[in-house]
């Protein structure tokens, strides 16, 4: 069975209560639920790690080749500023998606760059939680 490693960056871990009105009432442990949920529909194994720093989610997408097939993240901050994160995905034959819960383009000018998403098969921003089931189901087509 296909396995995919799904990393939620720093500060996903407080979905649910940080700033509702952007990302929703919907709590990490609900996604990871969802997402489990979808893959074991899709045929496929998940692992799912959160990670608050950036050397970790490093070191995680350059070990992800020996266990997994692809990998979802969600780079939250990092996305706007991690050179380390995108020559990471850069580095990995495996084919990653960038997920956000919201439309990164359309908030302020910062969030508006990934350098993160260049380094990615694809990117899905703006559908809440069903981004990351949206990405689940883009690298089950692709495999
Ligand atoms: C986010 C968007 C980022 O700009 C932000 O820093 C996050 C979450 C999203 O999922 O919408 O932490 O990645």
């Amino acid at each position: 069975m296909r396995k995919v490693l799904i990393i939620h960056g720093p500060n996903l871990n407080l979905l649910g209560k940080r700033e509702p009105d952007v990302y929703g009432s919907v709590t990490i442990e609900e996604i990871n639920s969802a997402l489990k949920e979808r893959a074991k529909k899709l045929k496929l194994s998940v692992d799912i790690v959160q990670s608050n720093h950036e050397g970790e989610i490093v070191d995680l997408i350059g070990d992800a080749e020996k266990k997994y097939s692809a990998i979802i993240i969600n780079p939250a901050a990092y996305t706007h500023t991690s050179v380390a994160i995108r020559d990471a995905l850069q580095a990995t034959k495996l084919p990653a998606v960038e997920v956000h819960l919201s439309n990164i383009y359309a908030r302020e000018e910062f969030r508006r760059q990934s350098v993160t998403a260049p380094a990615c098969r694809g990117q899905i921003s703006g559908f809440g939680s069903t981004s990351y089931l949206l990405a689940l189901e883009a690298i089950h087509s692709s495999f």
